[in-house]
């Protein structure tokens, strides 16, 4: 008999810490809870200590420990806006936020559609930095801040995050919109030919620019991903993370799936695993575009988002969008 199974027989909290780690380890892309339920429940019964079957199982396998340093707890009201959109940044790029503050993410761009914009970031290991962003949060009251350490290897953090803000402070949302700080947003497509107001809002709903692809195993890629990390050589469909789009209800069903998910760095291709455990299918949308695309007007009607747009394109896009409306294509 294998070591590994012998050792389930064996009755100390040693074993069973072992067994977990193998079967939790050893097996990320497969159901977490799948798996503890196949051990033989009369083991718990008889352990001695409180480190328990049942303990162990809802024990996360990624808790999440983070508290919130700066906060907008208040920014939903009681019913909720139409769309929360979701912005990943970094503390430097002031000017990329002001540039989205000043164009597509204006939450009053529509008078009758409530839409909240929100930074997303990390702490920064710059106490200047965090204090410039602190001072920033003060005058536009639409950057959250948990305290993990800000870095491109925490960006599922920063969407985790995101999610657990809108499941907790904004849980009466219709749909939120998780993208970067580098992207430009058709916001009439988005809110108008894509979520359409005056329809039922859909629940379990997520699109984006779906991928089906695996692992990087180059280590010189900035995607790349090790075998110990993820040894299957597929990942599940998951959306470009420059832009995905979702029912709000997806927010907390990522999160708490997240919970029992190890973590992966790559938050798009993690975001995918939590949807294959929820048995939820990303649509598949053209119009996001997660590459750069040169603009023309007629063009950038077509699309929802862009990638790769400089604070400056996106003022001079926006403005030469706006004051073009009754031009024709
Ligand atoms: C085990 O759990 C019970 C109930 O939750 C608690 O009263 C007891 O103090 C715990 N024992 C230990 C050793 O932690
Ligand atoms: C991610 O954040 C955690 C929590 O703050 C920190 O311990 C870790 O060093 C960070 N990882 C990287 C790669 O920055």
């Amino acid at each position: 008999m294998p070591s590994k199974v012998s050792c389930l027989y064996v009755l100390t909290v040693v074993c069973w810490a072992s067994a977990l780690w193998y079967l939790s380890i050893s097996r990320p892309s497969s159901s977490y809870v799948g798996q503890q339920l196949a051990l033989p429940a009369r083991k718990a019964a008889k352990s001695k200590s409180n480190f328990t079957f049942s303990n162990i199982r809802t024990r996360p396998l990624n808790p999440h420990a983070f508290d919130f340093v700066i906060n907008e707890p208040k920014k939903c009201d009681a019913d909720g806006p139409f769309l929360v959109i979701l912005i990943s940044t970094t503390h430097k790029e002031f000017d990329a936020r002001q540039a989205i503050r000043e164009t597509w993410g204006d939450e009053s761009t529509f008078a009758d559609i409530r839409i909240v914009t929100l930074f997303l970031l990390g702490r920064n290991t710059d106490a200047v930095l965090n204090q410039m962003v602190e001072q920033e949060s003060q005058i536009f009251h639409d950057i959250v801040v948990e305290d993990f350490v800000d870095s491109y290897h925490n960006l599922t953090l920063k969407t985790l995050m995101g999610m657990r803000w809108v499941a907790t402070f904004c849980p009466k949302a219709k749909y939120v919109m998780k993208t970067d700080s580098d992207i430009f947003v058709n916001m009439d497509n988005l809110v108008y030919k894509l979520l359409k107001p005056t329809t039922k809002p859909r629940r379990r709903y997520f699109t984006g620019y779906v991928i089906n692809g695996g692992p990087i195993r180059d280590m010189r890629s900035k995607w790349y991903m090790s075998r110990d990390l993820y040894p299957d050589s597929k990942y599940p469909p998951f959306c470009s993370g420059t832009g995905y789009v979702f029912s709000a209800d997806v927010a907390e069903l990522i999160y708490k799936t997240s919970l029992h998910t190890r973590l992966l760095h790559l938050e798009d291709v993690y975001v995918g695993l939590c949807l294959r455990k929820l048995g939820i299918h990303p649509f598949q949308n053209s119009g996001f575009n997660h590459w750069k695309m040169a603009y023309s007007l007629c063009r950038y009607r077509r699309v929802i988002t862009v990638h790769q747009i400089s604070p400056e394109e996106m003022h001079r896009i926006w403005n030469d969008m706006s004051s073009k409306k009754h031009l024709r294509c």
